[in-house]
């Protein structure tokens, strides 16, 4: 990075103290964690939020919906700030919530809406979760989607029972969830795709199926595939696969291994020195850890496969505007959540908080 602009960030980062408090995601770039007081996946951020009352300012280094749960999550006093606001999500953006809306009243002609539960992944607008809150449902992570499932499936008559869940917006996280977790079928796993009438699916389909999926994905994950699995375990053998659950199913099933970014680097802090790893998540994530264990081999699962656009958007150059703008007294890219959907949203949240484990 520019050293001047490195020492501004540092002045800046000085002058505001404990006024401020910076929130890293795992895929932000190298020159923003080098600031952040805490790095995390989007579970360990939103927990990390919540518990920094002290704090005036959380700036919000990640993508628009981990903002908006820190507002949320956060007092009335405290002010969450995202360095650049086109740092949203495709995968969130996937799912709107007047389709959400379109599809319940789906599920409501089918007869099957009072035994189905909302459960919507993170990477989703505050809309969403307030929808999910509305219907009772929780709020997951890629770090405890088995429990959150297990729960929301508990609230309509248990795993072996005959309830639904309706899982937005990630169809991989659900379906790797339901299948390797809690021993689902593929075949009760059904797609919803909102650009069609009736999501697709006869009413038949509906009342059949346990996992009613959203159809979003990853752009970043989903492009990995499992000939990259089989490749690189031809050119390196022995090699550990380790993947993000956001990956389809069949790169899930050929890995060895599948976790939160957070899981990921605790998984590769305690393998054995001289091990090969090939690892399916962002770049950004990648680089860093192979940087960190010299005495590994860690491989990116596909070297074609690029970083999530937009957590990249936040660089230094935002980070340094947005801490002088503050020590100026000039708050710039506040996110503040409608208060009747942040009432909801929190409702869906505290519940995936207040999950075991
Ligand atoms: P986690 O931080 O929960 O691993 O999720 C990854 C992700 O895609 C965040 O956008
Ligand atoms: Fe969204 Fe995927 Fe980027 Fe995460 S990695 S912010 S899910 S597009």
């Amino acid at each position: 990075s520019d050293p001047d602009l490195v020492e501004r960030a540092r002045a800046a980062r000085a002058a505001l103290g404990d006024r401020a408090f910076i929130l890293g995601h795992h895929y932000q770039r190298d020159e923003v964690i080098d600031f952040a007081d805490v790095t995390g996946d989007s579970f360990k951020l939103a927990r990390e939020a919540a518990a920094r009352p002290d704090a005036e300012f959380i700036i919000f280094c990640g993508v628009h919906f981990m903002a908006e749960s820190a507002d949320i999550l956060t007092s009335d006093d405290q002010t969450v700030i995202l360095p650049d606001l086109a740092a949203g999500c495709s995968m969130a953006d996937m799912a709107a919530i007047n389709q959400v809306e379109e599809c319940w009243e789906v599920l409501q002609d089918a007869g099957i809406a009072d035994q189905t539960l909302p459960v919507t992944y993170m990477n989703s607008t505050a809309a969403i979760k307030a929808f999910t809150g509305r219907h009772a449902g929780t709020v997951c992570t890629s770090s405890n989607a088995e429990v959150a499932l297990r729960w929301a499936f508990d609230q309509v008559g248990g795993v072996e029972g005959t309830g639904k869940v309706l899982f937005m917006p990630d169809q991989h996280l659900g379906r790797n969830t339901a299948i390797l977790k809690l021993g689902m079928s593929p075949e009760e796993c059904v797609v919803f795709d909102p650009r069609k009438p009736g999501g697709g699916l006869t009413t038949q389909q509906l009342r059949d199926a346990r996992m009613i999926l959203w159809r979003g994905h990853c752009s970043v994950h989903g492009r990995f595939s499992e000939k990259n699995v089989t490749d690189i375990r031809a050119a390196v053998p022995g090699i550990n696969v380790l993947v993000h659950p956001e990956c389809k199913n069949e790169v899930v099933v050929a890995a060895d291994l599948v976790g939160s970014t957070e899981f990921i680097i605790q998984t590769l802090d305690a393998a054995e020195p001289g091990s090969s790893w090939a690892i399916g998540t962002e770049l950004n994530l990648v680089r860093r850890v192979a940087a960190a264990h010299p005495d590994k081999n860690v491989h990116y699962l596909d070297s074609t496969v690029c970083f999530c656009s937009t957590m990249n958007r936040i660089d230094l150059p935002h980070l340094v505007w947005t801490m002088e703008s503050l020590v100026a007294g000039r708050v710039v890219n506040p996110i503040v959540v409608d208060s009747d959907d942040a009432h909801w949203a929190k409702v869906a949240l505290d519940q995936m908080l207040a999950l075991p484990g």
